[in-house]
């Protein structure tokens, strides 16, 4: 602990220093009602969906995402369906039952549900947006595309690119302050060095790090991740100069998808559809 904060003096000169801020392996899991398959969370607050593909908004987690929130509210206008979503600044991006990014419009304080859904025409098997606005997915063939430039905007504009110049399959995708972060279905753990800071820089190739996960969410320090038998794990040590950092802590508890954002707290649920806010 000492040299952790003797380390924080001496870094104090040159940046913030959040060596200290997610330290405990220790997670105080507290159990929330409601049943989801998949859950987000970010800047527009904690959404999720449930194993009939209904979309669902925790109420006053709008710029508190910390909030146990107060109910779940189904965002049904108009009536759609997703099958996986990730939360942003005043935006939702998700995935159709055909496959499609759509993304969520006309989200504020005022209405935290937003108001209509737009398709585009892309297919994806994975999205996910940061809180600066940069949107990055997966498409079919598991390949990493991104969408140039930050924008928390939800619109059909700008330009998307590929990077074909990976073999890996990817099957999840998260990015956020420290970086751009992905799963292979072969469990493996990519990074994109670089990519940490949420400038809109995507970094030019992926980076394996040690260890296996299937689900994972970038947090503002840390990674968060799932391994395949539901142990939770948080990556330590990254730092600008080091941004894959430096290994894994198990922390306590089990998920099957896990996401994170501003602080020392995750969202995630387990197998049998249950959801948990853990604190670390
Ligand atoms: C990628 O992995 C998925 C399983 O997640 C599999 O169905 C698919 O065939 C793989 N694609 C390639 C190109 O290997």
């Amino acid at each position: 602990m000492l040299i952790i904060i003797f380390a924080c003096l001496l870094l104090a000169a040159v940046g913030p220093c959040d060596a200290t801020s997610c330290s405990a392996t220790t997670a105080l899991w507290e159990q929330i009602e409601g049943a989801l398959v998949k859950v987000s969370v970010g800047p527009a607050g904690v959404w999720g969906v449930n194993v009939n593909n209904q979309i669902w908004y925790r109420d006053d987690t709008y710029g508190t995402a910390t909030n146990l929130g107060g109910d779940w509210t189904q965002v049904d206008e108009p009536i759609f369906s997703l099958m996986d979503l990730d939360v942003g600044d005043d935006v939702v991006w998700g995935i159709t039952l055909k496959g499609k990014l759509t993304c969520r419009k006309g989200i504020n304080e005022a209405t935290p549900q937003g108001e209509t859904w737009k398709i585009l025409k892309n297919k994806a098997k994975d999205v996910a947006i940061s809180p600066n606005g940069q949107l990055v997915a997966i498409n079919e063939l598991g390949q990493f595309v991104y969408r140039e430039g930050l924008s928390s905007k939800c619109s059909r504009m700008g330009k998307w690119f590929a990077h074909t110049d990976s073999s890996l399959n990817l099957t999840q995708i998260s990015v956020g302050e420290a970086g751009i972060w992905a799963v292979a279905a072969d469990s493996k753990i990519y990074y994109r060095p670089g990519s940490m800071g949420d400038t809109g820089y995507i970094g030019t190739e992926w980076e394996q790090v040690n260890g296996g996960l299937v689900s994972l969410g970038v947090g503002k320090d840390f990674v968060v991740g799932v391994s395949s038998n539901g142990q939770i794990w948080r990556r330590e040590g990254m730092a600008s100069s080091n941004s894959g950092g430096t290994g894994w802590i198990q922390l306590t508890g089990d998920l099957k998808v896990v996401d994170a954002y501003n602080g020392c707290y995750a969202w995630g649920v387990k197998r049998g559809q249950d959801i948990w806010l853990g604190t670390f």
